[in-house]
């Protein structure tokens, strides 16, 4: 990230200072005189947000880098973003201030739908987003994102869990927020997890007598939803080749997985 040379800036802000004391001559030294101290005097809001917000802007700069001059004698001494912030694509953005207060700049307000903006420092979720559509990808950043720059919200404020069972803690398992419809999950996923959706196979496998009952599901339907795999990636051939021959699907003699009928 670039920073801007802050003894360059003081460097500049002097020289210019220096200029236009030099050509206004002695007409201007009262309001050269005017210190950040004086500030105050008149202006209440300004110094207070800056003493308790004003983040950089109060400890490596002052009022009157930014202010360089005072009505009536300068018309206008209210400053651009750009004279000190430039080179990045944030930079760019229209609009600072609509985001930003100069005098409390890490209290961003986040307002409308945004994403673009977003995407000037966060770029790999918005690729994530984008690589795998889904109805999250349509929303904007800050849909979830709200209010406060940085805010995470849980799942379970918009969605209700698959079951009773299951917790916010849970959701992370199998979704990731910015790929919801890619599920996929771990070996230790239990097998009561499945159960929200697959009652069936679940109360199948937990009545079968064979020994698959203590297979879990995520064994055989390993990593991504919707992954079945073959009897003989476990058992590779365990017959007669004559007996599979005549019967070509495990089936036909042991029924389904869940329930295998010996
Ligand atoms: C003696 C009182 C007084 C002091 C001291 C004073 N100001 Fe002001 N300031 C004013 C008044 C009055 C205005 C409104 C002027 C106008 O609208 O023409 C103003 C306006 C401003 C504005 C707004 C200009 C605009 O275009 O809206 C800024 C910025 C400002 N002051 C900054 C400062 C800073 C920084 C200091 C300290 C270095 C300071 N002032 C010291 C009285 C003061
Ligand atoms: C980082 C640059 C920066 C610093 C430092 C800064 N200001 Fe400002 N100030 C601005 C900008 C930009 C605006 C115009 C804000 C806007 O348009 O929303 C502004 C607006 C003002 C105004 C006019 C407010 C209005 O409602 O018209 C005053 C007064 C003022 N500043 C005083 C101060 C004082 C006093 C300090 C120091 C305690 C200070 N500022 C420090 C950038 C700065
Ligand atoms: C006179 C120079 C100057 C002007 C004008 C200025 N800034 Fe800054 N700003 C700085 C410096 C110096 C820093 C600290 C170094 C850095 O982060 O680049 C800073 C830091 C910031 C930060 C980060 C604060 C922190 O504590 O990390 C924000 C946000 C910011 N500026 C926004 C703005 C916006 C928005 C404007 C225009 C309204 C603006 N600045 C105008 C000099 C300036
Ligand atoms: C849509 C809102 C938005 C707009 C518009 C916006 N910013 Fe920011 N800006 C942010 C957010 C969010 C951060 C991150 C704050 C943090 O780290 O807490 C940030 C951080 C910064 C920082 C500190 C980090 C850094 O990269 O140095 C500076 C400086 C800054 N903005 C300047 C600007 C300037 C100048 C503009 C206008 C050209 C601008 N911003 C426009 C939202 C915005
Ligand atoms: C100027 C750069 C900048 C902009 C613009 C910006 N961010 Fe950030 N964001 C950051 C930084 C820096 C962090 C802190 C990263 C860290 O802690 O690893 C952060 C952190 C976050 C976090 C994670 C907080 C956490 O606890 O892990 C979220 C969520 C976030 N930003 C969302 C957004 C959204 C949404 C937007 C657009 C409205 C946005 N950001 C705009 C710089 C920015
Ligand atoms: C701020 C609200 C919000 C939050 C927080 C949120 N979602 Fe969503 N989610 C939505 C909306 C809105 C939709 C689209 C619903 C529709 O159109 O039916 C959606 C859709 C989904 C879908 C369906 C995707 C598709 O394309 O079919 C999944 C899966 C999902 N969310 C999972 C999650 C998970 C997991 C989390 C936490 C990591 C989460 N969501 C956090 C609002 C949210
Ligand atoms: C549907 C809600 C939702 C949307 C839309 C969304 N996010 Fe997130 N985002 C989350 C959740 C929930 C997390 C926490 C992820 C976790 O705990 O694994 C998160 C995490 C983050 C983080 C923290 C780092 C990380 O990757 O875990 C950043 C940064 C972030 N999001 C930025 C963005 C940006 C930028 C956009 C828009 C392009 C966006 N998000 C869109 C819900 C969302
Ligand atoms: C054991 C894995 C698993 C866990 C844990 C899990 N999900 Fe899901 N979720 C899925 C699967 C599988 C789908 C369906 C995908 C499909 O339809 O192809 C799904 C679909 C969704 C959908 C889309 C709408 C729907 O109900 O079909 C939402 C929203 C969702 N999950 C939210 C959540 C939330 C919130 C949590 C945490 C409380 C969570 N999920 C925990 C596996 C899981
Ligand atoms: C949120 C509900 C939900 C959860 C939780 C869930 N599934 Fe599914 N699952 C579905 C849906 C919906 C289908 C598609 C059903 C269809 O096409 O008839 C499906 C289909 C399947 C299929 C069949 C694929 C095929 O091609 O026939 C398998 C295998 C499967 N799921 C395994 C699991 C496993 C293992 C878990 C636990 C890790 C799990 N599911 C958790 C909703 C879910
Ligand atoms: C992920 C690996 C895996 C897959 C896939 C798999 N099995 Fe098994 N199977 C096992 C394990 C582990 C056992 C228990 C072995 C033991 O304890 O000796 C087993 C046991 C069996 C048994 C003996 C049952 C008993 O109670 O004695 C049969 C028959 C069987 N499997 C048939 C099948 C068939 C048919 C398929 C396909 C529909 C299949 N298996 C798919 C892992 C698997
Ligand atoms: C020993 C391996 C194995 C275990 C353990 C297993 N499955 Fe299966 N499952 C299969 C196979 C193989 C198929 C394909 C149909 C067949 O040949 O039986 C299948 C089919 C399915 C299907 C699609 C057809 C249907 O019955 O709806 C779903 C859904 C499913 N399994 C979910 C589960 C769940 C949930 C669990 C855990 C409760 C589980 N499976 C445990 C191997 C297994
Ligand atoms: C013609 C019927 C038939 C077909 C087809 C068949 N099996 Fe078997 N299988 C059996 C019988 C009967 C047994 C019980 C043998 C025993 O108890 O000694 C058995 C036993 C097994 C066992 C348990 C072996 C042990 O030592 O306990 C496994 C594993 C097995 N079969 C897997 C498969 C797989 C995988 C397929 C498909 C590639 C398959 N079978 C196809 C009839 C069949």
């Amino acid at each position: 990230m670039k920073k801007i040379n802050l003894m360059r800036l003081v460097a500049l802000c002097s020289m210019s200072l220096v200029g236009v004391l030099l050509v206004a001559g002695v007409a201007m030294a009262a309001g050269a005189d005017l210190a950040d101290t004086d500030c105050v005097k008149c202006h209440d809001r300004e110094p207070a947000d800056i003493e308790a917000l004003g983040a950089k802007h109060k400890t490596e700069i002052s009022c009157q880098d930014c202010h360089i001059g005072h009505p009536p004698k300068v018309e206008n001494n209210i400053p651009q973003c750009s004279m000190c912030h430039e080179g990045e694509a944030h930079f760019e953005l229209a609009g600072c201030t609509g985001c930003h207060n100069p005098h409390k700049p890490l209290e961003v307000v986040l307002k409308g739908e945004l994403k673009a903006p977003c995407l000037t420092c966060h770029d790999s979720q918005n690729a994530q987003l984008e690589a795998n559509p889904s109805k999250h990808t349509a929303l904007a950043c800050n849909f979830c994102h709200a209010d406060r720059h940085g805010v995470i919200p849980p799942c379970v404020t918009c969605h209700e869990p698959h079951s009773a069972e299951m917790t916010q803690a849970d959701c992370g398992t199998c979704h990731q927020a910015h790929m919801p419809a890619v599920v996929t999950y771990g070996a230790e996923t239990p097998n009561i997890k499945c159960a929200a959706c697959h009652e069936t196979a679940y109360n199948q496998l937990a009545a079968t007598p064979f020994k698959h009952k203590d297979v879990a599901c995520v064994e055989c339907h390993a990593d991504k939803h919707k992954t079945v795999p073959q009897c003989t990636d476990c058992h590779g051939v365990p017959h007669a080749e004559g007996i599979h021959r005549k019967f070509p699907t495990c089936g036909a003699c042991h029924s389904i997985a869940h329930d295998l009928n010996k």
